[in-house]
């Protein structure tokens, strides 16, 4: 195990190095976690990938697109992307609630998703929220102390999210997800275990943070 970690965080160095254009150091975690299943590169030729809550800069996902043979990749969810940003890249971002488009996705399977400081309270950029109907319906019906599923960003709607991005994984599929804030996640154990997972794995990051990955059964 220890070694597999060795190789993966090795192999992120490198890529690191090689495509400094994308700069992908933010990315570092998830990138390690990828390699450690994935090995390398090449083994991304023909996958599905998904990312949920790309953001403004889309930084791993141009990297996919432009460097690895990945059948699929795009990226779903609010953001206010860089105008600047080519439209080639612009049009890799789906700009919709990340359930909504998640529940529109029929039998649609992939076989990586991942999401970097999206799967915990608040994540969602707060000009967005504010500019959205749905905050101010909630708010006018005195419901924002205690938001469900549909309320963008509130614990219950993470937990939607992550269970219909599980219900879209290819069987031995990767779901990896960045937590900024431990104590802000969605991800309790008693809520991943729920799951049927081949493996499971949480690691924290410094005091704050952590990452947790499962391959689906
Ligand atoms: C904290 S940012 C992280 C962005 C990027 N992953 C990064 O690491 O730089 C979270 C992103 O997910 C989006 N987001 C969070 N919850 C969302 C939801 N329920 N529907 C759509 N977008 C959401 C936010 O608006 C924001 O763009």
């Amino acid at each position: 195990m220890r070694k597999q970690e060795d190789q993966s965080q090795n192999g992120f160095k490198s890529i690191l190095k090689s495509y400094r254009k994308y700069r992908l150091k933010k990315y570092g975690t998830i990138l390690s976690e990828i390699l450690a299943y994935y090995g390398d590169l090449s083994d991304i030729h023909g996958k599905r990938i998904l990312e949920l809550g790309p953001g403004r800069h889309l930084n791993l996902l141009r990297f996919f697109k432009n460097e690895t043979n990945a059948k699929i990749v795009f990226g779903v969810g609010k953001s206010f992307i860089w105008p600047w940003m080519k439209s080639e890249y612009r049009s890799l971002v789906h700009d919709s609630y990340i359930l909504n488009f998640l529940k529109s996705q029929g039998s649609k399977k992939y076989d990586l998703i991942y999401s970097r400081y999206v799967m915990e309270e608040h994540s969602i950029d707060p000009i967005i929220l504010l500019r959205s109907k749905i905050y101010w319906r909630y708010l006018k019906e005195n419901r924002l102390a205690n938001p469900d599923r549909y309320f963008p960003s509130s614990i219950p709607n993470m937990q939607a999210i992550f269970a219909e991005a599980y219900k879209h994984l290819s069987p031995g599929g990767i779901l990896i997800s960045e937590i900024a804030k431990m104590k802000n996640s969605a991800l309790d154990d008693a809520f991943l275990e729920a799951f049927h997972w081949r493996s499971l794995k949480k690691r924290k990051i410094g005091r704050l943070s952590q990452v947790v990955s499962g391959v689906k059964r």
